[in-house]
C-alpha cells in the first residue's frame, strides 16, 4: 500500500536511505524556532528544504554529497542542464551504467563527479549509496524503465541553498560550531532494530552504537550551552536509554526495511529533544 502523497512538502532531489520526507509532519512541529538550523547529518536535506530558518549550517561526512550541494548552490541551471545530459535512453543499460560508475570512481573533475553522482543515484539499485573500503561506489545497476531527472527539485534546492553553508565533516565538529540561537536537527544513521537489520551503510565508516552514544552525549553538552537539539532515530530500548534525559515523542511509520527492499513494515520512530523548551515554529 502506498503512502498518501504530501503535496505541501518540497521533495529532495536525491533518493536517500533513511530520508525524512515522509515523516516531516511529525518532525517539523517538534523543531524549536531559532536563528540558524544546524543539520550535522544532511543526507538528502528533507528537513532543510521544508523549514524556514534565516540561516542553515548543513554537513555530512559523505564528500560526494557535499561536493554536489556546493556545486548546485553555486551554479544552479548551468549545472542542472549539464547533469541532465547523462539521463538518456543510451545511458540506461547495464554496460553503460558500469562504464559511468567507473568514470565516477576515477575522475578528478569535481563537476563531472557531481553530475555522475546524480546519475548513479537515479540509475542504481534502490537509490542506495554504498562504497567499498577504498571508497569506490559499488551499488549495482537498478533496471529502472525511465529514471526521473529531478530538474524542478534541483532548482528548489539551488534557491534554498543561498541561505546555507555546506561542510563535509563529522557531526562533533558541526555541533561544536553551533552558535547561541541555533537549533540542531540530528538525523544519524538508524540504530538497527535487530542484529540483521543492517541493510545498508552510508559511507565506508559505520556509525556503530558507540557513535550513537557519543551523539547523545554531544547533544546533552550542546543543550547545556543553551542550544536545543532534536534527534531522530528508531524507537528501541537502546535509544530510549541513551536519550533518557531528553523529552521524547514517538510515532509509527510504514517504510521499506527488508533486505530486498520490497517489503514494507511498520517501524516505530523516536524524537528526542534535548535542551531548553522553546516555542515551536509551528509548521505542523
Ligand atoms: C539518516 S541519513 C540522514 C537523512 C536526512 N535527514 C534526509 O532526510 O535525507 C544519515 C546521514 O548521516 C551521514 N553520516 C554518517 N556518519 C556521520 C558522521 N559521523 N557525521 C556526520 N554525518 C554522518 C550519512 O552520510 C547520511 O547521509
Amino acid at each position: 500500500m502506498s503512502e498518501p502523497d504530501q503535496p505541501r512538502f518540497t521533495r529532495p532531489f536525491l533518493k536517500w536511505a533513511g530520508n525524512k520526507y515522509r515523516v516531516l509532519k511529525h518532525i517539523l512541529p517538534e523543531l524549536p524556532a531559532g536563528d540558524c538550523l544546524v543539520e550535522p547529518f544532511a543526507g538528502s536535506c528533507a528537513v532543510f528544504l521544508n523549514t524556514d530558518y534565516p540561516h542553515y549550517l548543513i554537513s555530512d561526512t559523505n564528500p560526494d554529497l557535499i561536493r554536489l550541494f556546493k556545486i548546485l548552490q553555486r551554479e544552479g541551471d548551468s549545472f542542472i542542464n549539464y547533469a541532465e545530459k547523462l539521463f538518456t535512453s543510451q545511458n540506461n543499460n547495464e554496460q553503460r551504467f558500469y562504464q559511468l560508475r567507473h568514470q565516477f570512481n576515477t575522475t578528478t573533475n569535481r563537476r563531472k563527479k557531481a553530475a555522475l553522482f546524480i546519475y548513479l543515484n537515479r540509475h542504481c539499485y534502490n537509490g542506495l549509496c554504498r562504497y567499498n573500503k577504498s571508497h569506490q561506489f559499488n551499488v549495482p545497476f537498478g533496471r529502472y524503465k525511465r529514471p526521473y531527472f529531478p530538474a524542478r527539485e534541483m532548482q528548489h534546492f539551488h534557491i534554498k541553498a543561498q541561505q546555507a553553508e555546506f561542510v563535509c565533516q563529522d557531526f562533533r565538529q558541526t555541533v561544536s560550531q553551533a552558535e547561541n540561537g541555533s537549533v540542531i536537527y540530528a538525523d544519524p544513521p538508524y540504530v538497527p532494530l535487530n542484529a540483521t537489520a543492517h541493510f545498508t551503510s552510508y559511507s565506508s565508516n559505520d556509525f556503530d552504537l558507540g557513535e550513537q552514544e557519543a551523539l547523545a552525549r554531544t547533544a546533552e553538552q550542546a543543550a547545556q550551552r543553551g542550544i536545543a537539539v532534536l534527534i531522530s532515530n528508531h524507537d528501541t530500548r537502546f535509544t530510549r536509554d541513551i536519550y533518557h534525559r531528553a523529552r521524547l515523542t514517538h510515532f509509527k511509520v510504514r517504510r521499506f526495511i527488508s533486505c530486498n527492499g520490497q517489503q514494507r513494515n511498520e517501524a516505530a520512530e523516536l524524537l528526542a529533544l534535548f535542551g531548553p523548551g522553546q516555542e515551536s515554529v509551528g509548521f505542523g
